[in-house]
Parts: C-alpha cells; structure tokens; sequence
C-alpha cells in the first residue's frame, strides 16, 4: 500500500506538521500510520501527549527503517514516514528506497526553494533502486492572502519537481491543534480554512499515488 515520506533538507519546513495532518486526513480515507523516522521523534510525542485515543497512530521508525515501514505497508492502506530533515541521514535515504512519493515542504523563500536542487538530486539518485518514486513540492507557511512572489515563482521554474497546486498558509491554528494534541481536522470554527488546504493536500497526494 502506498508509502509516503516527508523530506526535505531545512529544519523547520514543516515536515512533521504536514505528516500529522496529511496521515490524519488520509486515515478517514482508509487505515493509516505515520512512522518517526526523524530521531528528534516529534511526531511520536505529539501522539503521546494527545488527549483523544482516536487519533492516527504513531510508531518508532527510526531504527531499521526500511523494514519497519515494509512491514507496516502490508497492514495499512497508507503509510506517512516524518523522516529527519537532512536528505543525507539513513533514515531519509531507507524511507526513499521504499516509498511512491516523497513529499517535500518548502517555505516560500527563494534560498529554501533553491536548496531543494539537494532533495532533486537525491531523489534523482534514489530511483536507481526506486525506479517509480515521484516527488512533489508543497509550499508551506505562506502569509494568508499573500500571492506567491514572483522571485519564488523563478526559483520554482529552475526545479524540475512538480509542485503541489495546493499551498499551506501560515495559520495559527495549525500550531495550536499541536499544542492540544489533537490534528488540524478536530479544530472546529477555528481549524476550519487550515482543515480545507489540508484536505485539497489529502486529495492530490491520493492522486499522485494511485
Ligand atoms: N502552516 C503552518 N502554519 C503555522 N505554523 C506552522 C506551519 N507549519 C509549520 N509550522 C510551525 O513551524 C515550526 C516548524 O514546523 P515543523 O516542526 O513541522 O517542521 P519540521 O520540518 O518537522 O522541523 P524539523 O526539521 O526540526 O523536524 C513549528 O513550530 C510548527 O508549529
Ligand atoms: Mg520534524
């Protein structure tokens, strides 16, 4: 069953806040897991601090992680691996060696943009084993109601990975579902226009990866 890996090579893009509410928007979609395989374990810890037990699961992939992620792709519809966020570490290298798609977050600036020729060019490296893995660029954290600058737009033309048409704006709200322990979706009001940009990203990954 579809595996989906967060990467990226910036700390802070925004991995571990859209594998969250990416593998809480795909488990009503069918049974979902999302593994920590960054060793900060993040991920691991929002679930263990969560106050309701119907949230998406999460385990400890951060030690043999291609195997852990093998296993749990025969039990579950979709698998979402938080992977570390360097291109270079084991257990981003293990995560592309095995998953469909590598999402990978980017902040709306053109130096994080052009970083990503680093991702390109390892994902580039990984379909030697790979041979169908897709990436797709997502922005995130852009100010709401601010248009895409046309330094960005530039930046983005020099990258030969698609980018998702659905971009995630810097809400408060998607800081705060963390701090309740909880995902974007059971925010209520004040989730709502965060929960709509997470479901359109639920919708184009489950494209990507039919
Ligand atoms: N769309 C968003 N709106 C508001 N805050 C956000 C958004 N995305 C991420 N953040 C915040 O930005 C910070 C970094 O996000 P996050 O921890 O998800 O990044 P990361 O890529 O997993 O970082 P690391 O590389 O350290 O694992 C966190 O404080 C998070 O709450
Ligand atoms: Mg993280």
């Amino acid at each position: 069953m579809p595996v989906i890996a967060i990467i990226g090579n910036k700390g802070g893009a925004g991995k571990t806040t859209l594998g969250i509410n990416l593998a809480s928007g795909l488990s009503v979609r069918g049974h979902t897991v999302l593994l920590d395989a960054d060793p900060q374990l993040s991920s691991l810890q929002w679930r263990q601090l969560a106050v309701r037990d119907d949230l998406v699961a999460v385990h400890d992939a951060t030690t043999e992680t291609s195997g852990i992620i093998r296993q749990f792709r025969e039990i579950t519809e979709y698998v979402v691996v938080d992977c570390p966020p360097s291109v270079n570490a084991d257990q981003t290298r293990m995560a592309l060696e095995v998953c469909q798609l590598a999402l990978i977050p980017v902040l709306p600036s053109p130096l994080d943009l052009w970083a990503t020729i680093h991702v390109e060019n390892e994902l580039i490296a990984a379909r030697s084993v790979n041979r169908n893995l897709k990436g797709l660029i997502v922005i995130n954290q852009i100010e709401p109601r601010t248009r895409l600058s046309h330094i960005v737009g530039a930046a983005l033309s020099e990258i030969e990975l698609p980018v998702a048409n659905t971009t995630i704006s810097r809400r408060m709200a998607f800081r705060h579902a963390m701090l309740d322990g909880v995902s974007i979706f059971q925010m209520g009001a004040q989730g709502r226009e965060a929960a709509g940009e997470m479901k359109s990203l639920v919708e184009e990954v489950i494209n990507h990866v039919q």
